[in-house]
């Protein structure tokens, strides 16, 4: 578990304000799982991690949260983000892959953007799926988005070369709120490309190779955009490599079949959201929804 003070959580939720979709879940994710959850009263969800999205969404429903989240300065710097009052919310500071036997039966629906990217394919999503089964009801579902592997690999070079030509169009001098938009998406496009070109043929991320990338993409976009407001975003969003103290390292995305003959393996019926269409990478960003058998 990791701890933090004021100055480390301020600084962490302001982070965490630069990031964007698609490595922030944006409106059309969370109505996947608005859609997901139904019309029907829900006694008590989990959520992985702190996603203030996602507690908001529960926190709304009047539905009981908890959270399970290794990152006590995370946590904090997501309650600033979010919309909602936390008092109520269960906080466990824990590994999602140490079972709480207290959590057993206790979950109508578990909730997650992305979990499954931070921790160990195969093993450790075998091990934890076993773990979400347990926490939940008869009929309980997970609703989750996810990146997947590209079934056609994408280049990395050509891959900045189209965000940059995306980014020509926006105002460097004078942006207006539109272009910032514009810019924090690119950024977080071209972060999320550093990982999906760094994949190994069973999924797994390689640190190093997400680190050329991302030196890589620094060097072309630090000279186009040296100044304030632009440069913090590279700084904040692109340049924290793999292994820095306190980085959230990304590890696996497997194929999106392989993946899903996991949930089938452990117990989960599967039902695919259609791959959201995203720019130079079609397939890659899903939300699906696990039904326990
Ligand atoms: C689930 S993801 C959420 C990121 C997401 N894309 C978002 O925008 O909210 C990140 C969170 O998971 C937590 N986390 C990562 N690995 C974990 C683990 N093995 N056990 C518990 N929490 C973990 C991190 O501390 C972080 O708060």
């Amino acid at each position: 578990m990791q701890n933090g003070n004021d100055d480390q959580i301020r600084k962490m939720a302001r982070m965490w304000s630069l990031f964007s979709s698609p490595l922030r879940p944006d409106l059309d994710d969370i109505g996947y799982l608005t859609a997901r959850l139904g019309d029907a009263g829900l006694q008590r969800g989990l959520i992985l991690g702190s996603t203030p999205e996602l507690v908001d969404l529960l926190n709304r429903r009047g539905c009981a949260v908890t959270i399970i989240d290794n990152n006590e300065t995370v946590i904090k710097a997501m309650e600033i983000l979010s919309q909602t009052n936390w008092a109520q919310v269960q906080i466990v500071c824990a590994s999602w892959l140490e079972e709480q036997e207290a959590l057993h039966g206790a979950f109508e629906v578990i909730l997650g953007d992305n979990p499954l990217l931070f921790i160990r394919y195969p093993e450790d999503w075998h091990k934890l799926l076993g773990i979400l089964k347990r926490y939940l009801v008869t009929d309980g579902r997970i609703i989750m988005r996810g990146f997947f592997r590209p079934v056609v690999p994408v280049a990395f070079e050509p891959f900045v070369e189209a965000s940059l030509n995306r980014l020509s169009c926006i105002n460097t001098e004078e942006p207006s709120e539109e272009d910032m938009k514009v810019f924090a998406n690119e950024i977080s496009i071209i972060r999320l490309g550093t990982a999906l070109t760094a994949l190994d043929a069973a999924g797994i991320i390689c640190g190093q190779t997400r680190n050329r990338r991302i030196d890589y993409a620094r060097e072309k976009l630090a000279p186009l955009f040296p100044d304030a407001p632009f440069d913090e975003i590279i700084e904040k969003v692109l340049y924290p490599q793999t292994g820095r103290a306190g980085e959230l390292v990304p590890r696996s995305m497997p194929e999106w079949q392989e993946a899903a003959r996991l949930f089938e393996e452990v117990g989960f019926a599967l039902a695919a959201g259609p791959p959201q269409t995203r720019e130079g990478f079609p397939d890659v960003v899903r939300c699906f929804t696990a039904v326990k058998r």
